[in-house]
């Protein structure tokens, strides 16, 4: 049984913002490079489309963290389960999130990024949810500030479901 899920974001609307979010990291690091660190799993399809997009030279590497289990709610602890390959020291590093929800992922993970001594560290998401934050984490790049709902596809999942949808959007009937 498939649940039912409501578009919140359209393809063609998530297209047009990952171009300008890349013109605008394009512009902001004109003549340097970038290292795209995509945070495993949910933001892949992000990721993938956006270095697409940017035209500075970009290298790319993979960090995978858990804050959640299969549940809706953050536990509050994060754990680094995979670490980047490659080393940071003198790159113009920008984490690549799917959701900034309470924030508690990356405020952690920015500070031990921080100590690898970048050049510079930045922090690109897809979607906030301020209304949900418990840490405050600066965010350089934002693509959409969405309500207080849980959402799911283009790369985002509910218990490691709809990942592939090319929209986002709302499960209906998430207590089934
Ligand atoms: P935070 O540590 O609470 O900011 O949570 C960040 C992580 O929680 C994200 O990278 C997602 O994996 C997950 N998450 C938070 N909200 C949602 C949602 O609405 N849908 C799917 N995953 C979410
Ligand atoms: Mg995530």
């Amino acid at each position: 049984m498939s649940a039912k899920i409501s578009v919140m974001i359209s393809e063609e609307e998530i297209d047009k913002r990952v171009r300008e979010l890349a013109a605008q990291i394009s512009e902001d690091y004109a003549g340097e490079s970038v290292h795209l660190i995509c945070i495993l799993k949910g933001s892949v399809m992000f990721t993938v489309d956006l270095a697409k997009r940017i035209t500075v030279p970009v290298t790319l590497d993979f960090m995978k963290c858990s804050s959640y289990g299969d549940s809706t709610k953050s536990s509050g602890i994060v754990r680094i389960d995979k670490d980047t390959d490659e080393s940071l020291e003198g790159k113009n590093v920008i984490v690549i999130e799917d959701i900034i929800d309470s924030g508690n992922t990356l405020y952690y993970l920015l500070e031990v990024l921080a100590q690898r001594n970048p050049k510079s560290l930045k922090l690109c998401t897809l979607l906030s949810k301020p209304d949900r934050r418990v840490k405050e984490v600066k965010v350089d790049y934002t693509g959409f500030i969405i309500e207080d709902n849980f959402v799911v596809g283009y790369g985002l999942d509910y218990a490691q479901k709809y990942r592939n949808l090319p929209y986002v959007g709302i499960v209906e009937d998430l207590d089934e």
